[in-house]
């Protein structure tokens, strides 16, 4: 199921994760969009981390994709704890001053608030009539627990438990409420235990079969990760440091949203999410023989793969022998540019993505030599990352600059890899205009 998760700033943001851990337990997809204020309490790496997604506060985060629409048409459920008593005022104007206000009126999804604040606050005319104004409306406002608040009052006015909260947010979908129990414990809710038709969400989805948000829903997408091994001899090879993960957390964003996805990956030990074809291949020549049967029906192909650029002209047929104390020459012929190929034999309604590692040098920062390679290169769009020192490869995270043809920005991303591929794809999919 695909769920939005609104933030706003109270003291009780920090629930808000064990919410979304809950959820995402359960197999549910999540984006976290929180407020501006929200981020004093808990910051946005954290949602970011934690969901796999950009968490974007304002609307004007990444215009191009329409988000404010995306985010609030694709929820299937939308849920905002803690809700503080601004935003219950906002919400019941109907004002779209943020991210999370725009999504709201744009989603049709049902929708659970979860109030948290002082209880003269919570019982202050204005919020009672607030409240009073949103459930006229079908939204479902929780109660707050009653408890020891953020100083030494006591009252109604607190946050529930995040289990309850997932407890209610099912409930409301329709399903049968589960105990409340140990984290990671709500998992069992199934089709099965649910013969009810549920509001707003299919049975499967409320299991959690991490329902894509879409946007790619009947697009392939082929990408290449890893990094090619240029044989020297059987037991030797030329190799690189890349380790498949940032293409393999592009392929399972893209099946996320919805694409067909087909990974070439090079050498990657990882497993790769169900639903993914995966072709195993070896070496640059191998890369490019898969490439040439697999691009034919992809839509958007992304070349995440390190591709040698060299590889020995001649492989012993044996191990190569040491031989007094003399050094060895292996003579070394370039590869083909697969991506340069890929650009000059596209159709215009594919999108070729390229990327560059990049260190910088004497010559050069990282940003400059991406610019020039992407004018060199010619893809739809090149994925610029720094490496060397520990960054990029191997590394759970990545930072990375998305340029077009020309070498002009057309985004940029940090964090997770999975939360870079994503914004990789928002590049892709406002260029393509696919979504
Ligand atoms: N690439 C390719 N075929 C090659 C070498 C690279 O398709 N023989 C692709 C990579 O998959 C990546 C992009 O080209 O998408 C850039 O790779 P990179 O190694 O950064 O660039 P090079 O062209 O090799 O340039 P240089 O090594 O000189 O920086």
């Amino acid at each position: 199921m695909r769920v939005l998760l609104g933030v706003t700033g109270g003291i009780a943001a920090y629930k808000a994760a064990l919410v979304l851990r809950l959820l995402k337990e359960d197999g549910h997809d999540v984006h976290v969009v929180p407020t501006a204020a929200s981020l004093n309490f808990v910051g946005r790496a954290t949602w970011e981390a934690l969901s796999g997604h950009p968490a974007p506060t304002e609307t004007f985060d990444n215009v191009p994709s329409v988000q404010h629409v995306r985010l609030g048409q694709r929820a299937e459920a939308v849920l905002v704890a803690p809700a503080t008593a601004d935003f219950l005022s906002q919400m019941a104007a109907g004002r779209a001053s943020d991210l999370l206000g725009n999504a709201l009126l744009a989603t049709e999804a049902p929708i659970l608030v979860c109030p948290a604040m002082h209880t003269e606050m919570w019982q202050d005319p204005s919020v009672v009539a607030n409240v009073a104004t949103l459930r006229s409306r079908g939204v479902t406002v929780l109660e707050p627990a009653v408890g020891r608040l953020t100083g030494p009052d006591s009252g109604p006015g607190r946050l529930p438990d995040p289990e309850d909260i997932v407890a209610a947010l099912y409930a409301l979908l329709g399903g049968e409420a589960p105990a409340s129990g140990a984290v990671g414990d709500l998992g069992h809710i199934s089709a099965q235990d649910d013969p009810k038709p549920l509001l707003g969400a299919s049975s499967s989805a409320l299991a959690g079969d991490g329902g894509s948000w879409g946007d790619l829903d009947g697009v392939q997408v082929l990408i290449t990760a890893g990094g090619t091994r240029e044989a020297i001899d059987p037991v030797r090879y030329i190799g690189n440091r890349s380790s498949g993960l940032q293409g393999f957390a592009l392929a399972e964003a893209a099946r996320e949203r919805g694409a067909t996805v087909t990974v070439i990956a090079a050498n990657v030990t990882l497993p790769l999410g169900e639903g993914i074809r995966r072709v195993d291949v070896e070496s640059a020549a191998e890369l490019e023989s898969a490439l040439a049967r697999e691009t034919e029906r992809a839509d958007v192909i992304v070349m995440a793969a390190a591709v040698a650029d060299y590889r020995p002209v001649k492989v012993s047929d044996s191990k190569i022998k040491k031989s007094g104390a003399d050094g060895l020459t292996i003579e070394l012929e370039q590869t083909p540019d697969l991506l340069k190929v890929l650009v000059a034999l596209k159709r215009p309604d594919q999108t070729v993505v390229g990327f560059a590692a990049e260190t910088g040098d004497a010559s050069g920062s990282v940003a400059e030599h991406g610019a020039a390679k992407a004018r060199r290169k010619g893809a739809d769009l090149l994925v610029v990352n720094e490496v060397g020192d520990g960054l990029g490869f191997g590394s759970s995270t990545n930072a990375v600059l998305i340029l077009d043809a020309s070498g002009e920005k057309a985004g940029e991303a940090s964090g997770s890899k999975l939360a870079v591929a994503h914004s990789i794809l928002d590049a892709v999919t406002s260029r393509a205009g696919t979504s």
